[in-house]
């Protein structure tokens, strides 16, 4: 293996730039070329790449976002248009692929495995919603800013007198609420892995005469459908707060720099070694090959969190 390229894709994550630093600095050691590719499968349909070396990605384990940009690509998603990758990749001299991305984007890598194309793959989403891996790079990260940000609103809440509603994001994964919610000691979560009716929330929350905090995941659907039924039911004000994108931001926590660095250098040690059709996860702080199949199922909060511990967060 002579040349391989990179590409991040989807939503960024803080970890993604770790990542890259990481594959880079195993492919100098190995005497392997790697170029960038920027903006995700929209660049390299369009060539886009941007050759890497050790004084390009210097400093760049501990920044946000990604130096390659990223895209969600809807060409990508026409055959017609991916049909062609094969050749690009070909003619640039290119042997391997490593994928950042998260569920999307790992789908893709599947797909270009199955044109040919060697791919490794490695987990980089704030959602944590990937099979195989304790976790994904940016979770961490995410958590912490809206950990802060709940923090902050249960402030006001307490000061104020009233119910805040705090959406955090997570597509259709509880994670990012659960570990929010139990860092905050938050009066009620909702997670889609075991949603509960407005209805039900409002009944637990009729009595509160000074102020409640509920974390809300974006899986649950609008959380103001809930504020509309709690407005005339209940004696104290009522609010949403969405923290959105700042969720995806910022410097990347110690474990996710680790992580990105450690995930990025072994995808580009496993392609060297001629492995491929994988994403490298992380178990018990031991990168591991996880199938692309295995990787892309959902990957729900497990049977203990939900059973023992959501449960304990309730109005008291
Ligand atoms: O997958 C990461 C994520 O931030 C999700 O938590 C969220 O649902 C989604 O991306 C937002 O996507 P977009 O950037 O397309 O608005």
């Amino acid at each position: 293996m002579k040349r391989v390229a990179i590409l991040t894709s989807g939503g960024d994550s803080p970890g993604m730039n770790a990542a890259i630093a990481g594959a880079v600095a195993a492919a100098n050691s190995r005497g392997i070329e790697i170029i960038g590719i920027r903006n995700g499968y929209d660049g390299l349909l369009d060539e886009q790449f941007l050759p890497l070396s050790l004084g390009r990605v210097k400093g760049i384990n501990s920044t946000g976002g990604t130096i390659l940009g990223t895209s969600r690509s809807e060409r990508f998603m026409m055959p017609e248009w991916r049909k062609r990758i094969p050749d690009i990749l070909f003619s640039a001299g290119i042997d391997g692929l490593v994928v950042i991305g998260g569920n999307g984007s790992l789908r893709g890598a599947m797909e270009l495995e199955s044109m040919g194309i060697r791919t490794v793959g490695i987990p980089g989403t704030i959602d944590n919603d990937l099979g195989g891996t304790d976790f994904t790079l940016g979770f961490m990260t995410a958590v912490e800013t809206a950990v802060k940000a709940v923090r902050r609103l249960t402030d006001v809440a307490l000061s104020e007198r009233g119910i805040f509603i705090v959406e955090v994001m997570g597509r259709n994964s509880g994670y990012i609420a659960l570990f929010v919610a139990m860092a905050t000691a938050a009066d009620l979560v909702n997670v889609p892995e075991r949603q509960m009716t407005n209805e039900e929330i409002a009944e637990k929350l009729r009595n509160v005469k000074d102020s409640a905090v509920v974390v809300w995941a974006e899986g649950c659907g609008d959380p103001g459908q809930l504020a509309d039924l709690l407005k005339p039911a209940v004696k104290v004000p009522v609010a949403v707060a969405r923290i959105g994108y700042l969720q995806r931001g910022g410097v990347p926590s110690t474990l996710d720099s680790f992580l990105g660095f450690t995930l990025g250098a072994t995808a580009l040690s496993t392609l060297a070694a001629g492995q491929h059709g994988v994403m490298i996860g992380i178990k018990s702080l031991e990168p591991v090959e996880v199938p692309y199949r295995e990787a892309v199922r959902p990957n729900p909060l497990p049977g203990f969190l939900q059973e023992n511990l959501l449960p304990l967060l309730d109005v008291r």
